[in-house]
């Protein structure tokens, strides 16, 4: 049998049943896509969930507000995806009559769609004959082949896909390119491959040759970066200061508590100095936190005075502000412990 037709019927006989995978609405893959390109099924599901339920189609997202997408979005990390996702339904909703173009040229003019999810889209909701490679692609096709390039430098990416486009069936593109990426979610695993259920393992050069361990490359990256930021938590009568960060770096665009500029190493006497307080503001707490390039050393201070240069909401309307997750968590323990609420 050909090696397209054993992996086409693995995946049939294999495949997860996941809501996207039911349709061809090029909505709902897109939506999907987005959200799991950082996010692992499991954990992206529930969100996927409650994203089609309120916002079924463009139209319903194109006229969302930015603070409820989000507000939704809350939790999943990479702000900016939910951004961008707002910004072509908008252009999408008044420039292309509310409907996804088809070609992988077309949709890559989209915000926020980059190679991968404009080849994604094409080929599951169009058929287009264009392949994906993402990670577990990549895998797969590294130890397929043997091919000992980088799957994490931008040379070594070019590789595999171009490998992936040359392996692609191009009759079944959809079947294919899901296929590959399932294959490798499910069997051909970072750590641990269950080579005896693989559909390809009699023509993968990293099985026929103990290779599997060793495969993909990866070049040892740089360790993440430390960040110590302090924040001041100011709540008085019922309100509580919060500003929409604006700053490139991390968070834009979500709610934060007042920030203490970075560039000093407070202390509470500082704190008072800086905000004109008439007495030391408590520390409450310290939590650490990794993102991805980061790792974040988080100071939290407390005062229940006003600063008359800040904007206060109701405390009870937190919960329509987007905060990052450790801000989130933070407020959740005070209020719980009924510390300050
Ligand atoms: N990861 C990225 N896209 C996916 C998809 N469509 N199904 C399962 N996992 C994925």
């Amino acid at each position: 049998m050909e090696i397209h037709e054993r992996l086409h019927i693995w995946f049939q006989q294999n495949a997860r049943a996941l809501p996207w995978r039911s349709t061809r609405d090029p909505y709902r893959i897109w939506l999907s896509e987005i959200i799991l390109q950082q996010t692992r099924v499991d954990q992206g599901l529930p969100y996927y969930e409650r994203f089609i339920h309120r916002f079924p189609d463009i139209q319903s997202l194109a006229s969302a507000s930015d603070d409820e997408v989000m507000r939704l979005w809350e939790g999943l990390g990479y702000y900016r995806r939910a951004q961008n996702m707002l910004r072509a339904a908008r252009l999408l909703s008044e420039q292309y009559g509310g409907q996804f173009p088809t070609t992988y040229d077309e949709l890559l003019q989209l915000p926020g769609i980059g190679p991968y999810t404009a080849a994604a889209v094409a080929s599951f909701a169009f058929d287009r004959p264009v392949a994906v490679a993402d990670g577990n692609v990549m895998r797969v096709l590294a130890r397929f082949t043997g091919k000992t390039e980088p799957v994490n430098t931008p040379g070594g990416q070019k590789i595999f896909r171009r490998l992936a486009q040359d392996f692609l069936d191009r009759r079944k593109p959809a079947i294919h390119n899901q296929a590959l990426m399932e294959l490798g979610a499910l069997v051909c695993k970072p750590r641990q491959a269950k080579c005896e259920n693989c559909p390809l393992r009699h023509k993968c050069v990293a099985y026929n040759q103990g290779m599997v361990e060793k495969l993909p490359v990866r070049q040892a990256k740089t360790a993440a970066k430390r960040r110590i930021m302090h924040y001041l938590l100011s709540l008085h009568n019922g309100h509580v200061a919060i500003r929409q960060r604006h700053a490139e770096d991390i968070w834009r665009h979500l709610y934060e508590f007042i920030p203490v500029p970075e560039k000093i190493s407070p202390n509470a006497a500082k704190i008072k100095a800086l905000f004109g307080l008439m007495k030391k503001p408590r520390k409450i707490t310290t939590v650490k936190h990794q993102l991805t390039h980061r790792r974040l050393e988080l100071h939290f201070w407390f005062t229940d005075e006003k600063i008359s240069s800040e904007n206060y909401i109701s405390a009870s309307e937190i919960n329509n502000y987007s905060l990052p997750v450790p801000l989130r968590k933070i407020w959740e323990d005070l209020a719980r412990e009924k510390y300050i609420l």
